[in-house]
């Protein structure tokens, strides 16, 4: 979604720190960006719309004067995207500006009150409403910083959170349903939407409960609880690696990460996960849901079949998205288990709390161990795969099949021939698969660049593979991908096929094999071209990738890394973004 960041500090010019800490939080939101300081008394606001990089070339940010300040990257939610409706927003006498991230619910209805009593908009956002209430609390009625901050909090409803700074050199800021950090360190003070916001300045990070109210004043910062009493939060030393993301030799983020995989695969197993304990509770539980969105719920998807499959133990996955509306029947001693790997995105957040409600024990699977999803988890098991830039989900879903088979592998009593996490030919295999690199590549040269459809056809395990990849080709290369359950073609899909048609087919050779060479005759001869991805060769395929040999179980883990590089190399013949496809941010935070 959006990005904030507020800092104070020793610092004469604080606007080359805030720029560079936008671009660390860039893959939040990249429509436009801005910021503001504090000059002399006056708060001067430079922004504009594209990337930061991009805006700070034009408008020159970085040069902004001012000791202290506030910046934000955006992604539009109420309001198009323009020069007018990047924020910060000023209040009418400019005497303060606001960043926001998240939604103002009731914001029409406040803005036709403050504009009856004379505020002037500028912008279409919702945001804008937050700079008026401010400027109505600080300066017409002259209350004190915080008991502004607290009617604002009072006024608006919504998951938001928002920094503002004030003419008199204070910074302040709330949260409520969207994440908030304050870093701290000897120098400086932040408050931000996410530790790489200030992680190259510290490590030390309060991270703030939904309600708190945050006021950063001579060097010292003070926290208010929903109650408004001075509350003492912890703070958390966070993993330094975290901000550790380079692009090194490669051209993207994304085909970075989809080549790290062979090394984060086992990060899971290096962190200190308690997997036992975790598995303890799905034990005992006298129901499993598993919930997750995009490829989180894909990867939920693959959990199920394999805890049905080798563990016999039954589950049932539901998007988050959807999963509220099932919550009534969530009883007291089931356990859900949350996949995320952001561990911040809302609709998950928001299932979650709503089984919790119903009794329900929450267990989670994250990359972020400091996130909103793993502070409210009776247990939680981290990726540790290191931050993932790219939008499209990649390593974090290797991740996520990694922890979900390690557990199949203990509720299973062991029973699979073996455990991934012992299994150092897993790395090898993945390693071939990633040498498939200058294949897949040559393979989507050699594609119209018009193509239009792509079908993906599996079964079984395969098919939460099959919907993995449409989505991956749908997000980096804006083509339509449908990833279907083959068994599913003669009940309506295969009215689409035609010559124009690619349809991948994943078919290595187990159980799901005749059915899918099936599958294949039908297309074959309504003229589709064929991408077969299967540890078999057949006449049937126009275009045969080979996969490595391995435990015909582990065939997901390695099959999705071709289907990864093809939706990458896509967009590169596109000639698009693929780190930061359009419309997309990479952490959900509004519902
Ligand atoms: O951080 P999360 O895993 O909760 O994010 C969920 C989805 O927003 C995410 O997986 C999204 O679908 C990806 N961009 C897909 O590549």
């Amino acid at each position: 979604m959006c990005s904030i960041i507020g800092y104070s500090g020793k610092l004469t010019f604080a606007a080359p720190l805030l720029v560079e800490s936008l671009k660390k939080m860039e893959y939040r939101g990249y429509d436009s960006v801005g910021i503001a300081t504090l000059n002399n008394g006056s708060i001067l606001v430079s922004k504009g719309v594209g990337k930061v990089t991009e805006v700070d070339q034009n408008m020159q940010l970085n040069k902004l004067p001012g000791a202290i300040g506030i910046g934000h990257t955006r992604w539009a939610t109420h309001g198009g995207v323009n020069d007018k409706n990047a924020h910060p927003h000023y209040s009418c006498t400019s005497r303060i500006a606001v960043v926001h991230n998240g939604i103002i619910e009731n914001y029409e209805e406040l803005k036709i009150k403050l504009e009856r009593d004379g505020h002037a908009f500028k912008s279409q956002t919702d945001s804008e409403v937050i700079a008026h209430i401010l400027e109505k609390y600080y300066e017409k009625y002259n209350f004190s910083i915080r008991d502004t901050m607290t009617h604002v909090c009072e006024e608006i409803r919504g998951s938001f959170a928002f920094v503002a700074v004030f003419d008199n050199g204070v910074i302040a800021g709330a949260r409520f349903d969207e994440p908030l950090i304050i870093g701290v360190s000897q120098d400086a003070l932040f408050l931000s939407s996410d530790v790489l916001g200030f992680l190259k300045y510290t490590d030390k990070a309060i991270f703030l409960d939904n309600g708190d109210i945050a006021i950063l004043e001579n060097k010292k910062y003070t926290i208010f609880d929903n109650n408004r009493k001075i509350i003492t939060r912890p703070i958390t030393q966070v993993a330094w690696e975290l901000g550790s993301a380079e692009k090194g030799k490669f051209a993207h983020y994304t085909i970075k990460e989809i080549h790290e995989q062979s090394d984060t695969l086992l990060k899971p197993f290096e962190a200190s996960n308690d997997f036992e304990t975790f598995c303890k509770f799905l034990n005992t539980a006298s129901n499993i849901y598993i919930t997750g969105s995009g490829t989180s719920y894909n990867s939920g998807l693959l959990g199920k079949l394999l805890l049905s499959k080798y563990a016999k133990k039954k589950s049932e996955v539901y998007m988050s998205s959807e999963f509220q509306y099932f919550s009534d029947t969530v009883e007291p001693n089931s356990v859900v288990v949350a996949i995320s790997q952001s561990g911040e995105t809302a609709d998950v957040l928001h299932s979650v709390k709503r089984a919790k409600e119903n009794g329900a024990k929450i267990l989670s699977i994250v990359n972020i161990p400091t996130s909103s999803l793993a502070r409210m988890s009776d247990s939680f098991l981290s990726l540790n795969c290191g931050p993932e830039i790219g939008v499209a989900a990649t390593k974090s879903f290797m991740g996520q099949l990694m922890i979900l088979y390690n557990i199949v592998f203990i509720l299973s009593n062991r029973s699979l021939r073996f455990s991934v996490k012992d299994q150092k030919n897993l790395q090898n295999l993945v390693k071939r698969a990633l040498d498939l690199n200058d294949k897949i590549k040559d393979v989507v040269n050699s594609f119209d660049t018009n193509l239009k459809d792509i079908y993906i056809l599996g079964r079984s395990i395969h098919y939460p593979i099959a919907l993995e990849a449409s989505l991956k080709i749908k997000e980096l290369a804006y083509i339509h991908a449908e990833g279907i359950a083959a068994g599913e073609l003669k009940h309506g899909p295969l009215a689409l096929i035609d010559k124009e048609s690619v349809v991948i087919v994943l078919n290595p050779n187990d159980e799901t094999y005749q059915d899918i060479i099936s599958s294949t005759n039908e297309i074959k001869s309504r003229g589709a071209f064929i991408i077969g991805i299967s540890n078999l060769p057949s006449d049937l395929y126009d275009v045969f990738i080979e996969l490595p040999e391995t435990e015909l179980y582990l065939y997901p883990l390695v099959e999705i890394i071709p289907l990864q590089m093809m939706s990458y190399y896509l967009a590169i013949q596109k000639q698009l973004d693929p780190d930061y496809p359009r419309n997309l941010a990479k952490s959900v935070t509004v519902k």
